[in-house]
C-alpha cells in the first residue's frame, strides 16, 4: 500500500464528517432547549410553529409531566361528557355567506362593567404553579398582552389574588368556592374586591368528582403525585363533602359582602337559571365544569338555547366547557351566549410556552373568531344570532 493509499483509507469520509458535525450540534445549548424533557427523544415544536389550539395541547403534553398534563385533561367518570363537550360543536353548522362582512368585524363589548375587545374570558382554573413557576402572574401577563383578555382567578390559585393583581393593569374577576359558614367567605371576597376584581363568580357545581383516569394513572405513574390541596374533605370515594351543602339562599348572604357584579357558575338548566335571577345574581355561566363534575350531563352548547330563552335578556349568560376554536366561540354566541370562557386552552398555552404561549393561544382563538364572523357575513357581535347556525343535536 502506498502512502497515499494509506491516507485515503483512513481519511475522513463525508459520512464521518457529517456524523461528527451532528454530534457537535446535538450537544449545543440551542437544541437542548428544544428537547422533550420527559420523553427525551422527540423535538418540541416552537411557539412560531403553533397553528391552532390543538398544537398547543400536543406541546403541553410534551413539556409537562404526566400527572400535571392529566390533571388538566381529565374529566369525571368515564369521560362521556368530555367527549360530548367536543362532539356538540359537530352538531352545530355555521351558515356561510358568499360575501362576508366588509373589513374586520367589530368584536368589542361590555360585560357587567368590564370592557372586552373579544367576547372571550379565561375561566377560573386551579393551581397554575404546576404549569409555570411564575404561577397565575404568568397567566395574567399573557392575558393582558392578548387584547386585555379578562382573567377569572380561581379561589384555589397558587398565589393570592392581591399579588396577581399587582402584576399589571388588565381586568381580573375572582372566583369563589363558597364555604357553608358565611363569615368564612368574607376574607377572600373582601381582599379580591380591595385588589380591584371587576366581578365575583361563585362556582356552585363541582359537588362530587371521581376521576377514573387519575386513579388509573396514579397506579401506573412512577412519579409521586403532588398532593391535591384543593380537594379538601374528599373522602375515600372522592365526594367533596365540603361542597355538598349549597343552598340558593347562600347568595343573599354573599350579597352582603359583594359590591361588584356577582355571577353563578355551573348552571345547566332553565330552572336553575331562573332561580339565579330570583336570588339576585347579575349573570350566570352555563357550564358543566369542563365535564369534571357529573358525567353524562349535556354539553353547555346543547342547553344554551333553552336557558337563553328563559333568561330573556335580563342578565348576561356566559358559557364554557369544550370551547377550543374561534368557530366554537361563534357557535356559542349564535346560540345566545354573551361571551365564552376558556378553561383548558390557556392552561395548554401556559404549560407549553409560558406567558407568550397564553397570549398566542388567545390571539389564535380571537383571530379565528373574527375570521368565522366574516365568513358568516356578520360585521359585528350584534349581527350574530341563531340565523347563522343550524343545530342538529341528537
Ligand atoms: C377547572 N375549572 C375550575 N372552575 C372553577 O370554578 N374553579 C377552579 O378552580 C377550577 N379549576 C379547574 C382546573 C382545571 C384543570 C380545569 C380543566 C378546569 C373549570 C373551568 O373553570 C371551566 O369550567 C372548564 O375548564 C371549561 O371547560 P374547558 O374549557 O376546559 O373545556
Ligand atoms: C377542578 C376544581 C379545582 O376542576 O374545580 O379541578
Amino acid at each position: 500500500m502506498t502512502e497515499r493509499e494509506a491516507r485515503w483509507r483512513g481519511s475522513v469520509s463525508r459520512r464521518k464528517a457529517l456524523a461528527g458535525l451532528a454530534a457537535f450540534v446535538t450537544g449545543s445549548e440551542h437544541l437542548h432547549g428544544q428537547r422533550d424533557l420527559f420523553r427525551d427523544h422527540s423535538r418540541v415544536a416552537g411557539l412560531d410553529e403553533m397553528r391552532d389550539v390543538f398544537d398547543f395541547e400536543a406541546a403541553a403534553y410534551e413539556r409537562l409531566d404526566r400527572a400535571t398534563y392529566n390533571y388538566t385533561a381529565r374529566g369525571g367518570g368515564s369521560e362521556f361528557t368530555v367527549r360530548r363537550n367536543r362532539d356538540a360543536f359537530d352538531w352545530v353548522d355555521l351558515v356561510p355567506r358568499a360575501i362576508g362582512g366588509p373589513g374586520r368585524p367589530e368584536t368589542s363589548l361590555d360585560i357587567l362593567g368590564t370592557p372586552l375587545q373579544f367576547p372571550i374570558l379565561l375561566a377560573p382554573s386551579a393551581a397554575h404553579e404546576a404549569l409555570h413557576p411564575d404561577k397565575e402572574e404568568a397567566t395574567y401577563s399573557g392575558c393582558t398582552e392578548a387584547s386585555a383578555t379578562p382573567m377569572i382567578v380561581s379561589h384555589v390559585a397558587s398565589m393570592p389574588f392581591a399579588d396577581i393583581a399587582k402584576a399589571n393593569g388588565g381586568p381580573l374577576w375572582f372566583q369563589l368556592y363558597p364555604s357553608s359558614e358565611l363569615e368564612q367567605n368574607r376574607e377572600p371576597l373582601v381582599s379580591a374586591q380591595n385588589a380591584g376584581c371587576g366581578a365575583v363568580v361563585v362556582t356552585i357545581d363541582q359537588q362530587a368528582s371521581f376521576y377514573d383516569r387519575e386513579v388509573h394513572d396514579r397506579n401506573l405513574s412512577l412519579r409521586p403525585r403532588r398532593p391535591a390541596r384543593y380537594s379538601g374533605s374528599a373522602g375515600r370515594y372522592r365526594f367533596a363533602s365540603r361542597r355538598m351543602w349549597y343552598e340558593w339562599r347562600l347568595f343573599e348572604g354573599l350579597r352582603t359582602m359583594v359590591n361588584v357584579p356577582m355571577l353563578a357558575k355551573g348552571i345547566l338548566t332553565r330552572e336553575d337559571a331562573l332561580l339565579a335571577i330570583e336570588h339576585g345574581l347579575d349573570g350566570i355561566i352555563v357550564s358543566n365544569h369542563g365535564a369534571r363534575t357529573l358525567d353524562y350531563t349535556p354539553s353547555s352548547l346543547e342547553v344554551l338555547p333553552e336557558i337563553v330563552e328563559a333568561v330573556q335578556g335580563r342578565i348576561p349568560v356566559l358559557a364554557d366547557s369544550g370551547f377550543r376554536r374561534g368557530s366554537d366561540v361563534l357557535k356559542g354566541l349564535a346560540l345566545g351566549a354573551s361571551a365564552v370562557c376558556l378553561g383548558r386552552v390557556p392552561r395548554w398555552g401556559l404549560g407549553s410556552f409560558g406567558p407568550p404561549g397564553v397570549a398566542r393561544i388567545l390571539e389564535i382563538v380571537q383571530e379565528e373568531l373574527a375570521e368565522s364572523m366574516t365568513r358568516c357575513g356578520t360585521a359585528s357581535l350584534a349581527e350574530v344570532g341563531p340565523s347563522i347556525v343550524r343545530t342538529h343535536f341528537p
